[in-house]
């Protein structure tokens, strides 16, 4: 029996512990995989204490995804990039290992969709962890152009410079939408604020968006997120939420660990059906 477990603090409400017992069901794994509450000074010594009774993977979530990018002895590229770590696993010399997988994650979900990122305006909204995760994958596809707008403004310029060299990204204050000439509307706008945890929106002109335009809100819940709602009552062609992007980068995450890579698509739509019921 292998060992797994999704480390953070809050963790309880995580679906990763039945994302990943659909996987093993569908593949014939046998494993145990559970939500561990971990204490932020604690996040270190029980990382290393998990691999030393001989666990075979970790999952890292909120707020802990930086710390276990510092304690990662090899990174790849994607968790370099981002700076964060959600998937951790020992190699054959027994290093520890630290991946990223929300990035991958996100951009298997929307080419899922039929959506198509490149030679596309993209507007991205926020410009914390999230963002940061997914921006080398968004701007891997080459789209057009990638604006990123953040309340605080700073944040998402610092962004825009960190990822300069990947393509045409810029990042400012909302004001950039009103102070440019810019103001067309997007082909894409992806939501990566947490403003929508407690219901609200991000502070964007119904002019961003246009028949034309998809959306993606990284966050999901058991109906629409209000962003999603807000998309498509201003007529979007596609409001996407993250719970495919959840599922995804759950199942990248399984195949670094095992090497096989499970089906996504009945795990998204049981996902939802079990959301749907509470
Ligand atoms: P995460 O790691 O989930 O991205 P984060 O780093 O705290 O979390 O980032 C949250 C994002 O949501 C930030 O872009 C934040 O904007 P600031 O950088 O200005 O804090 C954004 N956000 C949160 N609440 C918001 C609100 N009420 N209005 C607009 N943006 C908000």
């Amino acid at each position: 029996m292998d060992h797994y477990a999704v480390f953070g603090n809050p963790v309880k409400h995580s679906r990763s512990p039945w994302i990943h017992t659909q996987f093993a069901a569908q593949t014939g794994a046998e494993l145990d995989y559970r939500a561990q509450e971990v204490a932020a000074e604690q996040f270190e010594q029980q990382v290393l204490a998990f691999f030393g009774r001989g666990g075979a993977g970790l999952n890292i979530t909120v707020p802990f995804k930086e710390q276990a990018h510092d304690l990662a002895q090899v990174l790849s590229d994607a968790a370099r990039v981002a700076g964060a770590v959600n998937t951790l696993y020992q190699d054959d010399d027994g290093r520890l290992v630290g991946d990223n997988t929300d990035g991958v994650g996100m951009l298997r979900d929307i080419l899922q969709n039929g959506g198509v990122l490149r030679q596309r305006r993209i507007l991205v909204v926020g410009a914390g962890g999230a963002v940061r995760g997914v921006l080398p994958n968004l701007l891997a596809e080459q789209p057009a152009e990638l604006l990123i707008l953040n309340r605080t403004a700073d944040r998402a310029s610092a962004l825009a410079d960190r990822f300069r060299d990947l393509g045409p990204v810029r990042g400012g204050g909302y004001d950039l939408l009103t102070n440019s000439p810019a103001t067309a509307p997007f082909d894409w706008i992806i939501n990566g604020t947490s403003v929508g945890l407690s219901g609200g929106l991000p502070p964007l002109p119904a002019s961003v968006v246009a028949p034309h335009t998809w959306s993606y809100d990284m966050v999901y819940g058991p109906g629409q997120t209000a962003f999603q709602q807000w998309c498509v009552d201003n007529a979007a062609a596609r409001a996407l939420d993250g719970l495919g992007m959840l599922v995804e980068q759950a199942a990248e995450a399984f195949f670094l660990w095992r090497g096989v890579r499970p089906q996504t698509a009945p795990v998204i739509a049981a996902l939802r059906q079990e959301l749907a019921v509470g």
